[in-house]
């Protein structure tokens, strides 16, 4: 019997040597249990994160406008599927997964309990908050459990289209009414600050980054992608011409990078407890779809054991 310390060095080892671990590859009970935890939290954001958009298709105010919205919405679906897929290689079956989310035992991300009031919020929710998960998915592209990321490296190709179109939507904005321009500088207010609690509490907060760097499970720890965020933001917020609310927001020479004001994490704790604008009917609008859908997934156990038992069959008489 192999002493379980030398199968614990080899793991890490092998994660040292950026040799990606595989479904049956052995590790530690507690490196799936992480990746279990944060790959079915990232899966739950993308199909909670449909909800805000979706909020807008049927109110579009044009056909191209919409055609980018239903297309994004779509994407956000696949990419909780592929999520969902990786996780399950952890050795969880999906239903366990659903029924943590449904019952509000599992995590999503605390950005998708704001509601979405405005047009200007859609934009600013592909600028912000899809700009702020392609710096945390660039990273995971390199994590080190072989399907994360492999998952991520399609996701952030559909993602960049994500972030465009949210831009492009606010630049249109940006060079029209002045109600337009009202209306941009209004999300953008009460976006800001939620998509910088996307990347998770400081460093020094953290319950789980010091162990996941170690685990090259991440490669950037949460303030370093925020930081990332932020200088890489600032900028595009002077094309947009827009003021983004942190009066202390200023460029630090010394430093090389912008320096921000402080986060509420007090709102950010409250949110994630599920005292957010938005999260009771987050929650009851994928239990409905849930509820809704359960004929869908009985259909299609049908028709899978339909086509064993015709292939059963069919080998018998072969
Ligand atoms: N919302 C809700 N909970 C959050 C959070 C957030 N924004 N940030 C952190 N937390 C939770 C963590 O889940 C953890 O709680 P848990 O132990 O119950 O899971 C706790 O706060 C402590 O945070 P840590 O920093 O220690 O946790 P992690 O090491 O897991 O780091 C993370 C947090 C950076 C979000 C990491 O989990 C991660 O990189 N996840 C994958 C990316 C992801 O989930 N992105 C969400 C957005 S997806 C999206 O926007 C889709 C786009 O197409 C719209």
């Amino acid at each position: 019997m192999v002493p379980i310390k030398s199968l614990e060095e080899k793991f890490q080892a092998a994660v040292d040597a950026e040799i990606k671990i595989e479904p049956k590859d052995w590790m530690p009970d507690a490196y799936r249990k992480t990746l279990i935890r944060q790959i079915s939290q990232h899966a739950h954001s993308e199909i909670v994160g449909m909800l805000p958009e979706g909020n807008w298709i049927s109110r579009a105010p044009s056909l191209r406008r919409k055609v980018g919205l239903l297309a994004k919405v779509q994407d956000e679906a696949g990419h909780g599927l592929y999520l969902y897929s990786a996780c399950e290689t952890l050795g969880i079956d999906r239903e366990e997964l659903f029924e943590q989310l449904n019952t509000g035992k599992a995590k999503y991300s605390s950005i998708f309990n704001y509601p979405t009031t405005t047009w200007a919020d859609i934009g600013a929710i592909g600028w912000l908050v899809d700009g702020a998960a392609i710096m945390n998915q660039v990273m995971l592209c390199r994590t080190s459990y072989g399907p994360y990321a492999r998952a991520m490296v399609r996701i952030c190709k559909e993602e960049s289209f994500h972030q465009r179109q949210g831009f492009e939507i606010l630049l249109t904005l940006s060079k029209g009414s002045e109600e337009q321009r009202a209306m941009l500088q209004d999300a953008v207010d009460r976006w800001w600050w939620p998509s910088l609690m996307m990347f998770g509490p400081s460093d020094k907060e953290s319950t789980h980054s010091a162990q996941s760097m170690k685990w090259k499970i991440k490669r950037k720890s949460n303030d370093e992608l925020r930081q990332q965020f932020v200088d890489a933001t600032v900028e595009q917020a002077k094309i947009l011409n827009v003021t983004l609310p942190d009066p202390e927001l200023k460029w630090n020479e010394e430093r090389g990078h912008y320096d921000f004001g402080p986060i509420d994490w007090e709102e950010f704790w409250n949110v994630v407890k599920g005292n957010g604008p938005c999260n009771k009917e987050r929650l009851a609008a994928r239990v409905k779809a849930h509820d809704e859908g359960a004929w869908v997934r009985d259909a299609a156990v049908a028709f899978a054991e339909k086509q064993a038992k015709r292939r059963a069959e069919a080998n018998k008489v072969a």
